[in-house]
């Protein structure tokens, strides 16, 4: 018989933290941030380290043609789907040290504590760091775990570009040439289920003095890229009435944005968090802006509703200049199965953890692992819900808590049968 609690007894929290410090050393910021973007250096850095941590536990390598790098303990019965715990060692150009990354270590945590307790468990369990989760060096995020999912092609996502013309594929390949010693997988087999930690990038859990989160769901999100098309001229020459000044256009664009999401429940999430100005100099009419739009909420008609409205706004408000209005993302408000939540909950209360459910505003690889197997959330607390900022915290005593309840709960998923078996 299983003994879960056995197993949470084998976390070992000031390993987890340690690593938790170690890991954030690749890409450290001067301010104690992280800036790991996707297939960078600094991430192939962060992930030899995993697979070396991993080596020494005994866990075997691998990696997919998204560069998704998954970390396996073997279970007992080789033909059934292995179950996937992790999340991303990717982070925003001014990240903090917890954001994917304690997923990440919390589940090599996890799998060393599982195998410390010598538990016997029937399906493999693998550590995974999904491609690319961000989505702030190419835009959507996301991708590896789409990809995986099948909700993306590869062929659809090889060709986007970053800020300086580099396309997935070329920093893709060149960071699998980097890892060509590991062993390579398939893309998109069968997992038996899929189990995120995180931290909450919220404040509920801190207000309420709870340590865990048991994740609800996601709310949507729609992303759009906006590119608005003006003409360069002269800034002393040009009469204002000959101008297509495009940032003249692109600000009445915000504008009328701005107030048409405007809520008074304040449950409306609308961010431009890119704006790009070409050519950008002093003296030169701006001929071009992109800029990016983040809209979210959790009801799936106010997304759709919101969403629609964009073009229509972008194309009234443009004055004498051109808008293309082009959709990267729109993901529907979901919510995870109740049987997962049941588990996580139950786990915590076995563990005298206090612990309450509640939904997830911001987006997670799990949205896409829920479209092809069981999949659940559990969140720790986050230093005044602080997050995509250098200033990111958390404590270790919830980091441990938080792995302890995932070491458990992998362990009763690893034995129990899976509707993809
Ligand atoms: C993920 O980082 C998100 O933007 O929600
Ligand atoms: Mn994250
Ligand atoms: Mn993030």
């Amino acid at each position: 018989m299983t003994d879960t609690a056995g197993v949470a007894r084998h976390v070992n929290g000031e390993r987890l933290w340690r690593r938790l410090m170690e890991l954030a050393r690749f890409g450290a910021t001067a301010k104690g941030g992280v800036s790991r973007l996707a297939l960078t250096e600094e991430e192939v850095a962060a992930r030899a380290q995993l697979v070396s941590w991993g080596a020494a536990i005994g866990l075997e390598p691998s990696v997919d043609p998204a560069s998704n790098l998954f970390l396996r303990l073997t279970g007992t019965d080789p033909g059934l789907p292995p179950l996937l715990i992790g999340s991303h060692t990717d982070s925003q150009p001014t990240g903090g040290k917890f954001d994917g990354a304690y997923g990440v270590v919390a589940a090599l945590e996890a799998l060393e504590a599982i195998k410390a307790s010598g538990q016997k468990h029937r399906r493999a369990i693998e550590l995974v760091a999904w491609m690319n989760e961000e989505g702030s060096r190419f835009a959507p995020g996301m991708m590896g775990s789409a990809v995986f999912t099948g909700v993306r092609r590869l062929d659809e996502i090889r060709p986007l570009k970053d800020k300086a013309g580099i396309s997935v594929g070329d920093a893709l390949d060149q960071l699998l040439a980097r890892e060509a010693h590991l062993p390579r997988r398939a893309l998109g087999f069968k997992a038996a289920g899929f189990v995120e930690a995180h931290i909450e990038q919220g404040i509920t859990l801190q207000n309420e003095r709870l340590t865990i989160g048991v994740v609800t769901g996601i709310q949507g999100k729609r992303t759009f890229r906006i590119e608005v098309e003006g003409e360069e001229s002269h800034a002393g020459t040009s009469a204002r009435a000959d101008r297509k000044d495009a940032l003249v256009s692109a600000v009445a664009i915000v504008d009328a944005l701005q107030k048409a999401m405007w809520d008074k429940e304040d449950t409306v999430r609308f961010t431009i968090g890119m704006f790009t100005v070409t050519p950008n100099a002093p003296s030169v009419v701006p001929g071009r802006v992109v800029f990016s739009v983040d809209l979210r909420h959790g009801d799936p008609d106010t997304v759709k509703r919101l969403g629609d409205a964009i073009p229509g706004i972008c194309e009234a408000a443009r004055g004498a200049c051109a808008v293309q209005v082009r959709e990267l993302l729109y993901d529907v408000p979901l919510q995870f199965p109740k049987s997962m939540r049941d588990l996580i909950s139950e786990t915590a209360q076995r563990l005298k953890l206090s612990h309450r459910e509640l939904p997830s505003p911001a987006g997670h690889d799990s949205r896409y692992l829920h479209y092809v197997c069981p999949t659940g959330m559990i969140f720790i607390p986050c230093k005044d819900g602080i997050s995509h900022n250098e200033a990111e915290d958390i404590t270790p005593s919830d980091a441990t808590a938080g792995a302890r309840v995932l070491a458990d709960v992998a362990l009763a998923l690893a034995n129990a049968d899976s509707p993809n078996d």
